[in-house]
């Protein structure tokens, strides 16, 4: 059976900058307790201009231009967020519109921090099928903040990214699927998440008033923990079960959440920092664009080289954590779109 590749990669981090100092000078915090809690130093934001459709147009776009192909060769347009454009109809009916995908079939998946390798499994074997996928993860996270809550605020941004993926008899190049495992505990749902505006917590005036409509709710010492046990644990299990040792491991992709979970992960793991790639000081938290966007940023900064095998971890909320190996055949064509402001 054919292998899933991933044939080119589109990046798109948005404009406008956010400081630290910009934050510190609306809420009560401060550039020295970001960055020493988090390494947190700027991160994007789409602003009031953009949506989560015209953000994963961009990477789209993006990762069609530095492919062979056309928007008409694509058969799905997935994207997975949590920020969606709207209740219904998915995100990815917009993006198929936009781009000219007249062939394709296009659905929103859903899975917190951890949903773009969870959805990169999920599709992996349509590629092997023969189908020729745009895989987007995109969060428009600094909609989703309550600005009144520090804890949160100053964690997240805006980004996005997607992976042009296909069958590797196409005849065509680039970095191959590996095995992948994904988990998910779903009696830890109260420590993390956007609880307000489903069926179970209606939008009330009240929360209107609060600003807590449709913010982000979490419980960090708590995930802090989870995450650091829960993605070493995975990244341990998927490398065994691959038959690899830690030292065929090139490069480390995380999650990139914050730089003390990434320090840990690396410790628990055990595989050196200087193989664990991070650009969290400069885009913080953009939940699941964040694999998509840190490989982008690789491939921009020509640190992926043919031959190499990365092992990505994710988690999000749910509880879901995720492994994914990746080995680069060919060092596939990327377009990442990063030219910003402060604000
Ligand atoms: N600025 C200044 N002070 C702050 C801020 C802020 N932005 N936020 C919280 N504080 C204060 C708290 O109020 C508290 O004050 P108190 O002691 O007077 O009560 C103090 O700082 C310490 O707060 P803690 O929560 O104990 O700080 P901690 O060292 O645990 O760090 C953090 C908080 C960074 C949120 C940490 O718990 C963490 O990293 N958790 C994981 C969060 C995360 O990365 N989530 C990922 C999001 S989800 C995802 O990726 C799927």
């Amino acid at each position: 059976m054919a292998d899933a590749i991933i044939w080119s990669v589109g990046g798109y981090a948005p404009p406008h900058i956010i400081t630290n100092k910009r934050l510190s000078e609306r809420m009560d915090t401060s550039d020295e307790w970001i960055q020493t809690r988090t390494g947190i130093r700027e991160r994007r934001s789409a602003g009031d201009e953009e949506t989560t459709a015209t953000a994963s147009i961009q990477s789209g776009k993006a990762a069609l231009e530095a492919s062979e192909f056309e928007a008409e060769d694509l058969d799905w347009v997935v994207v997975c967020t949590d920020t969606p454009e709207m209740w219904s109809p998915a995100t990815a009916c917009f993006v198929q519109d936009a781009l000219g995908a007249r062939q394709a079939s296009a659905i929103d998946l859903t899975g917190g921090c951890a949903g773009f390798l969870q959805t990169l499994q999920i599709m992996s074997p349509l590629a092997q099928a023969g189908k020729r996928l745009l895989v987007i993860g995109t969060e428009l996270l600094t909609h989703a903040l309550n600005w009144n809550d520090r804890s949160t605020a100053v964690l997240f941004g805006d980004g996005s990214s997607a992976f042009l993926m296909g069958p590797s008899d196409a005849g065509h190049g680039g970095i191959r699927i590996g095995p992948g495992l994904s988990r998910s505990d779903g009696s830890q749902t109260d420590i993390l998440g956007k609880p307000y505006g489903g069926t179970r917590y209606a939008i009330t005036p009240e929360l209107v008033r609060e600003g807590r409509l449709h913010t982000i709710r979490m419980e960090g010492p708590k995930v802090f923990k989870h995450a650091v046990t829960m993605m070493s644990d995975i990244g341990r299990r998927v490398i065994q079960e691959a038959q690899l040792g830690l030292e065929q491991i090139d490069w480390v992709v995380p999650h990139q959440a914050n730089q003390r979970i990434i320090d840990a992960v690396t410790h628990q793991v055990g595989i050196p920092a200087e193989r664990v790639f991070s650009h969290v000081a400069r885009f913080a938290n953009t939940g699941s664009a964040s694999i998509g966007l840190a490989m982008s940023d690789m491939l921009d900064q020509r640190l992926i080289k043919p031959g190499q095998r990365l092992l990505s971890v994710a988690f999000g909320a749910g509880f879901s954590w995720a492994s994914q190996l990746f080995f680069v055949d060919q060092v596939p064509p990327a377009q990442f779109i990063h030219a910003g402001e402060p604000v």
